[in-house]
């Protein structure tokens, strides 16, 4: 093995120790690379939001891309999910990322809105619509539907052939995006040299005790 492979897989699996001026850009660093990395621990982020009988409401999404200039997160869903409804109602969330890897927490604010048609949501379908994916959103029943049996797993993942007609396949697909535009970020690092926690707006760091 090369020095330069170990010194790579060294830098990979232990955290960074950076200093304060660093934290904002490395953590829109690292969600950038979860965004295209299935592995990153932030690849699978919980976004809660508030139900519409005003209880909170939480889920694991994708994070699919990161707009680091417009400081803004883009997951997918079906337009027909309950969380859809609920997110129109009250358009701000919080998305909560654990790495372990890093020692790094971070809860973000967000103010979200849903895009259902437009050339973000054309694009977001032309990248899931041969994946295994793309059936989740061409089911002719919405999300929580109550199905009249046990669902049976299917033997083999579904993969749509791009050359059948999508009406054969259900209809046209429920894709929609999900933009999700961070207004702070609550960053907390865990160490055993000390605990740091910042909140992270566009002004100054303000640090708190964790
Ligand atoms: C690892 C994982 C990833 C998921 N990714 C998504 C996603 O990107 N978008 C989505 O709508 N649901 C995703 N889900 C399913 C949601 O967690 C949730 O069960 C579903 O969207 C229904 O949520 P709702 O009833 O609040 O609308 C994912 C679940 C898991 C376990």
């Amino acid at each position: 093995m090369t020095f330069r492979l170990v010194a790579l897989l060294i830098t990979r699996s232990m955290p960074e120790v950076i200093g304060s001026d660093e934290v904002t850009p490395q953590i829109w660093v690292q969600l950038q690379r979860a965004s295209v990395d299935r592995h990153h621990e932030w690849r699978t982020p919980v976004l809660a939001s508030v139900g519409l009988d005003g209880t909170v409401q939480a889920r694991t999404v994708v994070l699919r891309r990161v707009d680091i200039e417009a400081q803004r997160l883009f997951f997918y869903t079906d337009r027909r999910s309950p969380k859809v409804l609920e997110l129109k109602a009250t358009p701000v969330a919080s998305l909560v990322f654990w790495s372990r890897r890093l020692s790094w927490q971070i809860r973000a604010r967000v103010s979200i809105r849903i895009l259902e048609a437009g050339p973000v949501v054309d694009s977001a379908w032309a990248s899931v619509v041969q994946s295994p994916s793309a059936a989740d959103y061409l089911s002719s029943s919405p999300p929580g539907s109550v199905l009249p049996a046990p669902a049976v797993a299917p033997e083999t993942p579904a993969v749509l052939d791009a050359s059948q007609p999508l009406d054969l396949l259900g209809g046209p697909h429920q894709l929609a995006v999900v933009c999700a535009d961070v207004l702070s970020i609550d960053w907390l690092e865990l160490s055993r040299a000390g605990h740091r926690r910042a909140l992270l707006t566009n002004e100054v760091p303000q640090w708190l005790v964790p």
